[in-house]
């Protein structure tokens, strides 16, 4: 793949922006230009960058922040207590349903890439205080996106906070269920994860972190071991069958590599041993993943033949 292949990639998915439509659920996010496609390519074994378009716009990172949450609280915790308070089953359901959460009686959430999974992962990252919680995911963000500008945007926070009925509902369904092991205090998790999902990152930082899972937690840029292998693998095989929701099984059939996707317009995907991707995006499907995204990844998957099945 060269530069110009890359501007191809870009030039002809671009339309497939008017097929969706930016997550205006949140205020600040529908106000977001969704005409934008940027995607950014991170060569493992050759440790080099290229990008195309707008790979270097910030925008909200949303659902991608479950992936470096869940990474730190299995630092935090280990494996063993992050998957007795969390599952790692898809649940075929919107990724903010309570239902599947009420219908199967379940003593914990099914994944940690859906909403009420996210608020449980956050709920277990080390802190005394929500401010020291939240300043720890955000630094654990910039080292494995190696990005110290990657900040808080409190605008983006502000919006979620003020319209976060459904998220703040399935907090208080597991408080009341007794699923939370440590904070109980639901406010402050709630806040912690509005917190989270609104920092701002770029298409070619989504590219880093999706390196360091390919490359089984070892940054490539630094060849420091960041995350443990057994996270990385684990990570990877969650975002293969959840990371975009209700879609990942087709998803897997069309594409067929571990990815996982915002509602900012981000999608982040790790081909292993080979590439870390990001894209930019902000026009949504129905399910709230990037239209154009998904489009240009299908093209870029097949002509690097990174199909992982
Ligand atoms: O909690 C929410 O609804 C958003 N802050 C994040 C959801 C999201 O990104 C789902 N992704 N496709």
């Amino acid at each position: 793949m060269n530069q110009t292949e890359l501007d191809q990639l870009v030039e002809k998915n671009f339309k497939y922006y008017k097929d969706g439509h930016v997550a205006d659920y949140i205020p600040a996010l529908g106000r977001v230009n969704p005409k934008q496609l940027g995607v950014a390519l991170y060569d493992i074994q050759n440790n080099a960058q290229m990008s195309a378009g707008q790979a270097n716009v910030r925008f909200a990172i949303e659902s991608i922040s479950k992936v470096p949450v869940l990474l730190l609280a299995i630092k935090d915790r280990g494996m063993k207590a992050v998957f007795e308070a969390v599952g790692a089953e898809p649940t075929g359901f919107a990724f903010n349903s309570i239902l599947n959460m009420e219908i199967n009686h379940l003593k914990h959430p099914m994944n940690p890439f859906v909403n009420a999974g996210a608020l449980m992962t956050s709920s277990l990252v080390k802190g005394d205080t929500d401010e020291e919680r939240f300043g720890r995911i955000l630094s654990f963000m910039q080292e494995l996106m190696n990005d110290d500008d990657i900040t808080l945007d409190n605008e983006i926070y502000e919006s979620e906070h003020a319209t976060c009925s459904i998220n703040r509902s399935l907090a208080y369904y597991e408080l009341g269920n007794n699923m939370f092991p440590f904070d109980k205090d639901v406010e402050e998790i709630i806040d912690v994860y509005c917190k989270q999902c609104s920092i701002l990152v770029t298409a070619e930082d989504l590219s880093r972190l999706g390196a360091l899972l390919a490359n089984n937690g070892v940054a490539p840029w630094s060849g420091k071991r960041l995350i443990s292998q057994e996270a990385a693998t684990i990570t990877k095989s969650i975002m293969t069958t959840a990371g975009l929701y209700n879609q990942s099984g087709d998803y897997s059939f069309h594409v067929g590599v571990p990815s996982k996707s915002g509602v900012g317009g981000g999608l982040m995907v790790a081909s292993p041993q080979k590439y870390g991707i990001g894209t930019f995006s902000p026009a949504l499907d129905k399910d709230g993943n990037s239209v154009a995204g998904i489009h240009l990844l299908t093209d870029l998957v097949r002509d690097l033949n990174l199909n992982i099945f």
